[in-house]
């Protein structure tokens, strides 16, 4: 394994992804990106000149660019991140999430059994486990948890993990899935909940919180979920599907109230809303396998975490004031005026 081909490497996690495999390898990394309004070449801006990195624009959809990207760049293993990441987003409109999660893999998919290669790793999400009873605490999504899908977003994904599973058993592809739980970090969209809630409290503007806010998310720091990710492209067996979790589950209201604490902001911001169709409960990932076998283990503690990334967010205004010009607003105004507020 030398050449990576990063899909989706402008996004969030694909972003940190490309930064910690340049930081910690010597593997050459081709960043391969549509860049739709969540990506953003500034999240790369340090390493853009680095001699192991090179950024091309193309669709995963779109095999001939695939094809010649692979070809020009003796790519032998593929890391796909490019993905339609958003269930708000996907309950408004799941046809992109179609055709980018589930046809841009298979798209992947039949370019590398063409090409032939070392490893195809897919980037998958706990969320194609469903959702698991509040007052089970001890129950967790392991990798043998049927896949039971909730919203478009979840299906797609899962639609994408089938077909990679399809061309293992099928075409006998070295294809790997991860299966993580909820992100955070640096860079990440403020459209998902903790950069959202940070920067409308940064704003002082009123937070809003889906429901009775006690949905659970088990949160791992994103720099953990790129360590494990390497490891599995590195030692992983193919075929196989590793959960990567953090062992570290919060209340949406606990985390809000937690950002309003540090950010010296007054509770009174948080607004309950109507909350998200179809919004499951709770989600824990059983990360014992990636630990037992590749001796994975996050590296970062929560409150570290958290407050590492709420001074990324105050230090980095122009950043994320930018991104939320634009298309955002029209997304914000679509999703959250059908959610009638009440306090
Ligand atoms: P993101 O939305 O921030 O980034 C997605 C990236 O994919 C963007 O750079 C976008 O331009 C690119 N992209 C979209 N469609 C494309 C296409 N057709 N061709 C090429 N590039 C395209 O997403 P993220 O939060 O960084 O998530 C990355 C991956 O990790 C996704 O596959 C997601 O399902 C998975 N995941 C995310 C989380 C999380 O908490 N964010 C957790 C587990 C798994
Ligand atoms: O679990 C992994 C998944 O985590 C990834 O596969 C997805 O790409 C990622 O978006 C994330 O999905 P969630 O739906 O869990 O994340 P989100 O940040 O959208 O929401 C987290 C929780 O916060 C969820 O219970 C909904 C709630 N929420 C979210 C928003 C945006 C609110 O209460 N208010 C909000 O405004």
């Amino acid at each position: 394994m030398k050449n990576i081909l990063v899909t989706g490497g402008a996004g969030f996690i694909g972003s940190n992804f490309v930064r910690f495999v340049l930081k910690n390898t010597e593997y050459k990394v081709t960043n391969f990106d549509k860049l739709t309004y969540a990506g953003n070449l500034e999240n790369l801006i340090e390493i853009e000149s680095n001699p192991n990195y090179k950024f091309v624009k193309g669709d995963i959809c779109d095999s001939a660019a695939v094809e010649k990207t692979m070809v020009q760049n003796d790519i032998d293993t593929i890391v796909n991140f490019a993905a339609e990441s958003h269930v708000d987003r996907s309950i408004l409109g799941s046809k992109d999430f179609i055709i980018t999660n589930v046809l841009g893999t298979q798209t992947l998919l039949d370019v590398f059994k063409k090409l032939g290669g070392e490893r195809f790793l897919q980037v998958s999400t706990d969320e194609v486990y469903g959702s698991l009873p509040e007052d089970m605490p001890e129950l967790k999504f392991t990798e043998e948890t049927p896949v039971t899908t909730n919203s478009p977003y979840s299906a797609s994904k899962a639609g994408a993990d089938l077909l990679c599973n399809a061309y293992y058993h099928t075409h006998g592809l070295p294809v790997l899935i991860t299966r993580c739980s909820n992100n955070y970090g640096p860079y990440q969209f403020p459209e998902k909940l903790i950069p959202l809630m940070i920067v409308k409290a940064m704003n002082d503007e009123h937070l809003p919180v889906y429901g009775d806010g006690k949905n659970i998310r088990d949160w791992l720091y994103v720099d953990d979920h790129c360590s494990a990710i390497l490891a599995v492209l590195e030692r992983g067996n193919p075929g196989e599907v590793y959960n990567i979790g953090g062992n570290n589950e919060w209340f949406n209201i606990d985390i809000v109230k937690l950002i309003l604490e540090k950010l010296g902001r007054s509770q009174e911001l948080i607004t309950y809303v109507k909350d998200r169709p179809g919004h499951d409960r709770r989600y824990a990932i059983d990360s014992a396998k990636i630990t037992r076998e590749l001796g994975w283990e996050p590296a970062y503690r929560f409150p570290e975490g958290i407050e590492h990334t709420i001074k990324w967010y105050q230090e980095n205004e122009d950043w994320w004031r930018k991104v939320m010009s634009g298309e955002y607003e029209k997304y914000y105004k679509e999703n959250y005026s059908s959610k009638e507020t009440h306090h």
